[in-house]
């Protein structure tokens, strides 16, 4: 009986629709798309681990979005924190300590924020006590810069 040993079948084409996620800016990229932004971005976020990320951005969740919106959520969106002057997000009501914080956030005021909030920004109301590893905070950043770029060119 002849045994059949044919080289791998192609991968199946996946099913989801990307319409359906039209609001997730990055659930268009595809996984090579974001191992490229993963890799454009500085070290050592360039070697984070995505996977590990998210996990840390389990803490973060119950008060954040990656996404736009201007749905009611405990935070402001985090959709475009890259660049962002600290405090104005539109339509979101900051703490006054917030919007006198006068920096732009890139990987070192965040990382330095994330690192013990009310110590960053006394008098934040952002209920949180912070993250004490710094792979954590790597992985973490990485995560969110991947999980909101556009679509490499
Ligand atoms: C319990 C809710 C809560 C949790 C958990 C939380 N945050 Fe926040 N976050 C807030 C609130 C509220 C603000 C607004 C702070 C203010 O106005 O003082 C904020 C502000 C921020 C800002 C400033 C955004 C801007 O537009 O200037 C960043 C960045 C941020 N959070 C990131 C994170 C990350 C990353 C995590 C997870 C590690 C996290 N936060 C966990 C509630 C939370």
């Amino acid at each position: 009986m002849a045994v059949s040993l044919t080289a791998c079948e192609p991968a199946p084409k996946p099913t989801t629709s990307p319409e359906s996620s039209s609001h997730a800016p990055s659930a268009d990229l595809s996984e090579a798309e974001k191992a490229q932004v993963l890799a454009s971005l500085p070290t050592p976020y360039n070697a984070a681990s995505l996977e590990e990320g998210k996990k840390q951005f389990g803490k973060c969740r119950s008060c954040h979005v990656l996404i736009e919106t201007t749905a009611t959520t405990t935070g402001p969106h985090l959709y475009g924190v890259f660049g962002r002057k600290a405090g104005t997000e539109g339509g979101y009501p900051y703490s006054d300590a917030m919007k006198a914080h006068d920096v732009t956030w890139d990987f070192a005021t965040l990382d330095a924020f994330l690192t013990k909030p009310r110590d960053a920004v006394p008098g934040t109301k952002m209920a949180f006590l912070g993250i004490k590893d710094a792979k954590d905070r790597e992985n973490l950043l990485a995560y969110i810069a991947v999980e909101t770029a556009k679509k490499p060119q």
